[in-house]
């Protein structure tokens, strides 16, 4: 499923979303200007409650979301990774602030598949994201309602970690489990990474099966500008 995360290109078709967390936050509507710009239409927002992932960051809540949806507009795409304690009780709230899409973590979820259908309900898109060390086997019999797998290469909590390319079998796995369902006549889940992606790793994600990469000091940094950062994983991509 192609999703126009970025401006698609002929070859290559990995998409790239931003995650704002390495932004200036004093700064943050140029900064959605500018990748809106840059084609960006997919934003990758990184909430964290302080509690839930290891270096105990707390990042934003609903209330940004409001503000980042009313910069963008209605066109854009908002999927929110929320990396919180009570994600069950408190989704509602990211959707209600105008996201189109929550991604909850396994580890952090008792009842997925009924997580799954009150998203749903709710109008809005399922995602279930894991950590590097967990296990494929969570996550795939959630795959036949999910609208997205997003596959952690770096351990929750932070922007500008190393990649780590240990993820590679759970990817490949997951490439594969998604590409047979769709044969079969089911839901094509897309297939997310996130976490130190570059572009000097770009391309071997995307070989790996990996339809959206989330680039946040990849493309958010002050060694050039979000098109031209952009424009640097394209190119390693042989766009
Ligand atoms: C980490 C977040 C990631 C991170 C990506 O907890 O989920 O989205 O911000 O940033 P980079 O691309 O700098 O690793
Ligand atoms: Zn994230």
């Amino acid at each position: 499923m192609r999703t126009g995360a970025s401006t698609g290109q002929p070859g290559n078709n990995l998409e790239v979303t931003p995650s704002i967390l390495t932004a200036d936050f004093c700064e943050l509507g140029k900064t959605l200007d500018e990748a809106s710009a840059a084609g960006i239409n997919w934003f990758h927002m990184d909430v964290m409650d302080g509690n839930w992932v290891v270096n105990k960051t707390i990042t934003f809540g609903p209330a940004l979301i409001r503000s980042v949806r009313d910069r963008l507009g209605p066109e854009a795409f908002i999927d929110c990774h929320l990396m919180i304690n009570n994600a069950e009780e408190s989704w509602q709230q990211y959707v209600d602030a105008g996201a189109d899409m929550v991604i909850a973590h396994i580890e952090a979820v008792d009842d997925f598949p009924k997580l799954i259908q009150d998203i749903h309900s709710a109008g809005a898109q399922a995602g279930c994201v894991m950590n590097p060390d967990t296990p494929a086997e969570l996550v795939m019999p959630l795959l036949p309602n999910l609208d997205l797998v997003l596959v952690m290469s770096v351990v929750p909590g932070k922007g500008g970690q190393s990649f780590m390319p240990g993820v590679e079998g759970k990817v490949r796995s997951f490439r594969a489990a998604i590409d047979s369902q769709e044969e079969s006549g089911g839901k094509s889940p897309i297939l997310m990474i996130d976490g130190g992606i570059k572009d000097h790793n770009a391309a071997t994600v995307s070989e790996w099966g990996i339809d959206i990469a989330v680039v946040g000091s990849g493309l958010i940094n002050d060694k050039g500008t979000i098109a031209q950062n952009l424009q640097s994983i394209h190119s390693a991509l042989g766009n």
